[in-house]
């Protein structure tokens, strides 16, 4: 790769980033399309996140994609926010304009590519929604945006499941979200569902464990996205596979976000179905091999995640550990 004195610059923040895969990904994506970019990790401390992006718009950075835990902090230094990323209140790209930043939220639009991959459209679908955080709130807006036909939210707090519910009703002006407590999921009233699972649960180093054991539940699942990406196949991916149904991993959400933020800074060139199997490709080997594996526990000591979103509380708690960031 040859970068000159005019290279376009972008790169990732997070606190930490050492195990972030996106300068692989996008250096690749640059590389393949003979692109002048380059695009590098910075480590961001939480107190100087506002300094930080002052600091890039002056250094010229074209972008920047923004991870654990910053999503929520860098709003306030933006100049304008998309509207996706305003109704799940949370960016995770960042595109220069003249005297700032706008702020993007690709997450959505990513997961929507995830699962348009295993050949299915979310308008008209019957969906479950597993989880009530952040990451869930993105999978929400998404449900919602591509009109699915009624989203069941199932969470083990009901009251975050039914706030979340009703703020997308209310966004959407239509009833097609219903909350629900973990437990009642033996209510559930349709006969096959596309499911997302946005919990923690699962997740490297606690695998072997998903938020519903019961066979039964998974029989009326067809399709599953599990936004966890480590290990490659979760214990709920195997249930799912289990009841019959077809099950993928948060690896592709992950890509597709990548080459969403990618194609906004770089709005002339589309990257190919190739070029993002080849990348599948390189990132699998990099994240499940055994060293790999090595690498993920080393950040974990840092106090580190693996996670599209998460609050800074539960990074080093119990229940630690789902999907990664950029
Ligand atoms: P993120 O931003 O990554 O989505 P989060 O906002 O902390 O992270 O949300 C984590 C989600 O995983 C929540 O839906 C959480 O359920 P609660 O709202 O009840 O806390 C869910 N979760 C985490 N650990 C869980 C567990 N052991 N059993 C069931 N759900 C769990």
């Amino acid at each position: 790769m040859t970068i000159s004195g005019k290279a376009m610059v972008c790169g990732v923040m997070g606190n930490p980033v050492g195990h972030s895969l996106s300068p692989m990904m996008q250096n690749y994506f640059a590389e393949k399309l003979n692109l002048d970019f380059v695009y590098i990790p910075c480590n961001v401390p939480d107190e100087q996140v506002g300094e930080a992006i002052k600091g890039i718009y002056a250094l010229g950075f074209e972008g920047i994609n923004v991870t654990v835990p910053h999503k929520q902090r860098v709003m306030p230094y933006l100049l304008e926010i998309d509207e996706a990323a305003r109704c799940i209140g949370a960016v995770n790209t960042l595109v220069r304009m003249e005297g700032g930043y706008k702020g993007y939220n690709t997450d959505a639009e990513g997961l929507f590519r995830a699962v348009k991959r295993q050949g299915i459209e979310v308008s008209g679908q019957d969906c479950l929604l597993l989880g009530a955080g952040g990451a869930a709130k993105a999978a929400a807006y998404m449900l919602m945006k591509h009109r699915a036909r009624s989203v069941a939210v199932l969470n083990r707090s009901p009251e975050k499941a039914r706030i979340l519910a009703d703020e997308m009703n209310r966004l959407f002006q239509r009833e097609t979200m219903k909350a629900m407590d973990l437990s009642e999921y033996p209510r559930l009233d349709k006969d096959s569902y596309l499911a997302i699972q946005t919990t923690s649960v699962g997740m490297h180093p606690d695998i072997g464990y998903a938020v519903i054991e019961d066979p039964i539940f998974y029989e009326k699942i067809h399709t599953a996205v599990d936004i966890i990406y480590t290990p490659a196949q979760t214990r709920f991916m195997e249930l799912v596979k289990q009841g019959k149904g077809k099950a993928v991993n948060g690896l592709d959400m992950l890509i597709y976000q990548g080459i969403i933020a990618f194609e906004l800074w770089n709005p002339d060139v589309r990257v190919t179905d190739q070029m993002t199997d080849e990348v599948r490709k390189m990132m699998e080997e990099q994240l499940y091999r055994q060293d790999g594996m090595e690498r993920f526990k080393n950040d974990a000591e840092e106090c580190n995640t693996h996670r599209i979103y998460g609050s800074r509380k539960n990074l080093c708690g119990k229940d630690a550990g789902k999907k990664d960031g950029p």
